[in-house]
């Protein structure tokens, strides 16, 4: 027997962590070659190819909107799609591009083939893997047409000459071994046979494709694992935003975001106007509203209504534990922060203001696993989307400098368990954390 000494063990580290090393760097300077594909700008010039017709374009402007590209692809207060914007990942920030037909810094020199085939496969028309920032694994479900639609679209903006800056991905994530990795471990092109659907219906259909796709619904509504994949383009059990520090619900649960025990036409309101019956959007699901489901047409809001009204139901076992009640000290103080600061706007007995704030008694939001989305919503406030049902939303103010880490964790913990099926609350560095 040959028991080795910690000296002995140290070798062994040693050894296997310099043969990793030498493994990375190798595969660091191979990947390119691995992981590339043909190069498709050469292929057009700037004006080639068969003016695209008027109605292709109006097409494409409406599949822009539904896609939310403007959300990524529009700098705040520049033009459209002139790229520039960084957006946020757990893995460093990744600047979003030009798709202006400018020539050098935008998409002048791609073929409708370099087009199709990045949001399909994730490639630049240099055959450059795309990080997955931008949720080409949804879009990769559009059909041809869509796509040359978009294209259409894309061509018709007036070009815009803006390079964008470089990526902020830490190492090793911006790597194109990383990036080839990735894309061998968890991309695969969406497909609407992984659909879950219950019947043929062609109404139904067109919903999973508009949620599974261009509405890249489970780019948020979905849990990511340690590498920031999650189970495809119909994966929707709802999942945290380590960005933001929202929580997507779960749209499988009807005690979370599921829309199964909702009329088709109360979700199909929700989707376009941001409100119905029985909820309001805010945060980032507000945003969504605002920069897209809000244009939806009817027949298409009800399409992806009727495919949500279908979805099996999954309960979180989470959301339906219940927390003792708070100890009367911190019970006091949430009381006392509530009627000071919330009851104006909720109603003492937390059943709402008509015109001032929607009813916390028995609202969902207040019973989701996590008090995430309450405890961002009371330090950020928000406002609900600007739609053409409610063009002037109300809105919530921020408490971020008017109450401490100790008031928002008591009110928030308060309303939780009296008005959210006695949920359980948050503590004070968490809240601290969300700040
Ligand atoms: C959540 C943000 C986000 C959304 C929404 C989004 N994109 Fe992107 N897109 C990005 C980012 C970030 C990149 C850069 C990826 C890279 O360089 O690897 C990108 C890259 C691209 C590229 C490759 C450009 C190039 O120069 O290589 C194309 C084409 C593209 N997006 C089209 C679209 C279209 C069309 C839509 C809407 C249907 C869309 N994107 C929606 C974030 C987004
Ligand atoms: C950018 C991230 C993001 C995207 C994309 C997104 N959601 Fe959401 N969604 C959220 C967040 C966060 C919430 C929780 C806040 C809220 O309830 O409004 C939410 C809430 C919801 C709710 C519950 C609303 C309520 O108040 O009960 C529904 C229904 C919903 N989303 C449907 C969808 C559908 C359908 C899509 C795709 C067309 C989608 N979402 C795309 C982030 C997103
Ligand atoms: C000036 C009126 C006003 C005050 C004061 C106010 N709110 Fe609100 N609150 C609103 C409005 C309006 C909304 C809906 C906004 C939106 O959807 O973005 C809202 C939304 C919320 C939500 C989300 C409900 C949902 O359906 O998603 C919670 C939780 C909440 N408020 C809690 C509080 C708490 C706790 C306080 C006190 C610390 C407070 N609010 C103070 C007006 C107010």
């Amino acid at each position: 027997m040959t028991k080795k000494g910690p000296k002995g063990r140290w070798r062994v580290v040693a050894v296997v962590f310099v043969a990793v090393v030498l493994l990375l760097a190798a595969a660091l300077a191979l990947a390119p070659a691995w992981d590339r594909a043909e190069d498709l700008r050469q292929a057009v010039g700037a004006s080639t190819g068969p003016a695209p017709d008027a109605e292709a374009i109006a097409r494409g402007a409406y599949l822009a909107r539904l896609g939310n590209c403007a959300g990524c692809h529009t700098p705040r207060g520049g033009a459209e799609w002139a790229g520039g914007r960084v957006i946020a990942t757990p893995f460093g920030g990744v600047a979003a591009a030009n798709l202006t037909p400018d020539p050098d810094t935008g998409i002048g020199r791609w073929s409708a083939e370099a087009f199709i085939r990045a949001l399909r496969e994730g490639r630049s028309a240099d055959g450059r893997a795309l990080v997955p920032a931008c949720p080409y694994p949804n879009y990769s479900l559009l059909d041809e047409r869509d796509l040359r639609d978009l294209y259409a679209y894309a061509r018709s903006l007036p070009p815009v000459r803006q390079a964008r800056s470089a990526h902020g991905l830490r190492w090793p994530f911006g790597t194109e071994f990383a990036i080839a990795a990735w894309r061998r471990l968890f991309f695969e092109r969406a497909t609407l046979a992984a659909a879950p659907l219950t019947s043929d219906d062609a109404a139904l259909r067109r919903g999973a494709y508009l949620v599974g796709g261009l509405g890249h619904c489970s780019a948020c509504h979905s849990t990511r694992n340690l590498f920031g994949a999650n189970a495809g383009a119909f994966d929707l059990g709802g999942g945290a935003m380590p960005e933001t520090g929202w929580l997507a619900p779960s749209l499988l649960d009807p005690r979370a975001a599921g829309a199964q025990s909702w009329s088709i036409g109360q979700t199909a309101a929700l989707l376009r106007d941001g409100v119905n019956r029985h909820a309001s959007v805010s945060g980032p699901m507000a945003l969504v509203v605002a920069q897209s489901t809000q244009h939806l047409r009817p027949a298409d809001a009800e399409a992806i209504a009727a495919f949500l009204h279908q979805l099996p139901v999954a309960s979180d076992p989470a959301a339906v534990k219940r927390a003792p009640a708070p100890e009367p000290a911190l019970r006091q103080l949430g009381e006392r922060v509530f009627e000071r600061h919330c009851a104006d706007c909720h109603g003492k007995d937390g059943r709402g203001e008509p015109g001032a704030g929607p009813p916390l008694r028995g609202n969902r939001a207040l019973a989701l696993p996590t008090a995430a989305n309450v405890v961002r919503m009371v330090l950020a406030g928000g406002f609900g989307p600007s739609t053409a049902a409610v063009p002037r939303p109300l809105g919530m103010p921020p408490f971020a400098t008017l109450l401490g880490d100790e008031e928002v964790a008591a009110v928030v913990t308060w309303i939780r368990w009296k008005y959210g099926e006695a949920s359980a609350g948050v503590r004070v560095h968490e809240v601290n954390r969300l700040r």
